[in-house]
């Protein structure tokens, strides 16, 4: 039975980037079945809510969730964001590991973010002086579960974890710090070291290239994301997974809806592209199809660079060549897996 996978196209550059995620879908050997939902500025432009129900319990039945950008100018200052609907869909499918890749050159990093807790759900309100607060909470299990994952990733990968903190003033740091040090002794493999958010800021920028899985809180993780992916050619080719215990993950570029570029026709969809190879890697567990897509942006990259790589291509034509290049290693992905080439 084909396997559904719930899409969100969302807002600005969203629908245009996704649009590429479906051409190369369609063109794997992978029995999915596709839905779009309505999401984000154009769920509450259509039905008054950025996450409508619908939406939710398909994602929810979903093998994986595609998802493009939410938010805009257009929605700035209404009484609901598209971006609740986005941080909804992540609290109630709680995905709360989000594996943000940067690579380029000789960098091959992995910022594992807590995404589901911390600043972005803690208490927040209006006291009555006139002081508005947003809270940073953590309780212990939300933090073990993601610096678990940020072990076992290291552990699969060159055994090295660097856990990004701010412990020289925050409590929640340093039960954070405290967790990563309880766990440690379990992973004999991994060795692992803490850095402050300020000097790991700096780290990134100077010498990615000697960090490989780095783990930490939501809000720090959303600003070190950004700052990995413009060290590794820009936000137009940074992909990530959101993946919790079970259930569907969501698959999504860092990127936001690039409101700037919407429209143009320009914006890169590598970093959809990417998202969508993760997709096939962790939803599917298929990763030579994960392999052919991703070395496929790598061909289109190079040949038909968009206006934020240096170059003039149009999303669209990024497809074209990646379906191109796909093709080509599809059919030798076949050749390598027929039993005659077996013998
Ligand atoms: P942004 O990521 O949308 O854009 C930042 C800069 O990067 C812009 O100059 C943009 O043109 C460029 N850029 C981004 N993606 C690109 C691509 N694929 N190809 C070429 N250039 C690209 O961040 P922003 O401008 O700060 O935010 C715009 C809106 O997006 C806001 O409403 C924000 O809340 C939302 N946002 C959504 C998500 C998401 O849906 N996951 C993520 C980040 C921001
Ligand atoms: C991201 C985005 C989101 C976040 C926003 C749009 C809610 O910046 O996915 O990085 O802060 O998590
Ligand atoms: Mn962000």
């Amino acid at each position: 039975m084909a396997e559904l996978v719930a899409c969100l196209p969302g807002d600005g550059i969203g629908p245009e980037v996704l649009a590429q995620a479906l051409r190369v879908l369609a063109q794997l050997p992978l029995d999915v079945e596709t839905v779009s939902l309505p999401f984000g500025g154009a769920a509450i432009d259509e039905l008054g809510d950025p996450l409508p129900a619908d939406t939710l319990a398909t994602c929810r039945s979903a093998r994986a969730v595609l998802l493009g950008a939410v938010g805009g100018p257009k929605w700035d200052g209404g009484s609901v964001r598209p971006e609740a609907g986005l941080l909804g869909l992540r609290k109630a499918l709680d995905v709360y590991a989000n594996l943000r890749p940067a690579t380029s050159g000789d960098i091959d990093l992995v910022i594992v973010r807590e995404l589901v807790g911390g600043l972005y759900s803690g208490a927040r309100g209006v006291r009555e002086d006139g002081t508005v607060f947003d809270t940073l909470e953590y309780h212990p299990s939300q933090i073990e579960r993601v610096v678990r994952r940020g072990f076992e990733l290291a552990a699969s990968r060159s055994g090295s974890l660097v856990s990004v903190d701010k412990a020289n003033v925050l409590d929640t740091s340093r039960l954070w710090r405290r967790i990563v040090d309880e766990l440690a002794p379990e992973y004999p493999n991994v060795r692992v070291r803490h850095a402050l958010v300020d000097s790991f800021a700096m780290e990134l920028v100077s010498s990615a290239d000697r960090i490989d899985v780095a783990v930490t809180e939501n809000m720090f993780g959303d600003i070190l994301s950004d700052v990995a992916a413009a060290v590794t050619g820009g936000l137009g080719l940074a992909a990530s997974a959101s993946l919790g215990d079970s259930g569907p993950g969501i698959f999504e570029p860092v990127h936001g809806s690039a409101p700037d570029i919407a429209g143009t026709g320009h914006a890169n969809p590598a970093a959809m592209l990417r998202s969508l190879a993760l997709m096939l890697e962790h939803a599917f567990s298929r990763p030579e199809l994960a392999a052919a897509v991703a070395a496929a942006v790598e061909d289109a990259l190079v040949s038909h660079p968009t206006p934020d790589s240096d170059g003039h291509a149009t999303t669209s034509e990024v497809g074209d060549a990646v379906l191109a290049s796909l093709d080509k290693r599809l059919a030798s992905l076949e050749e390598t897996w027929t039993p005659a080439a077996l013998q």
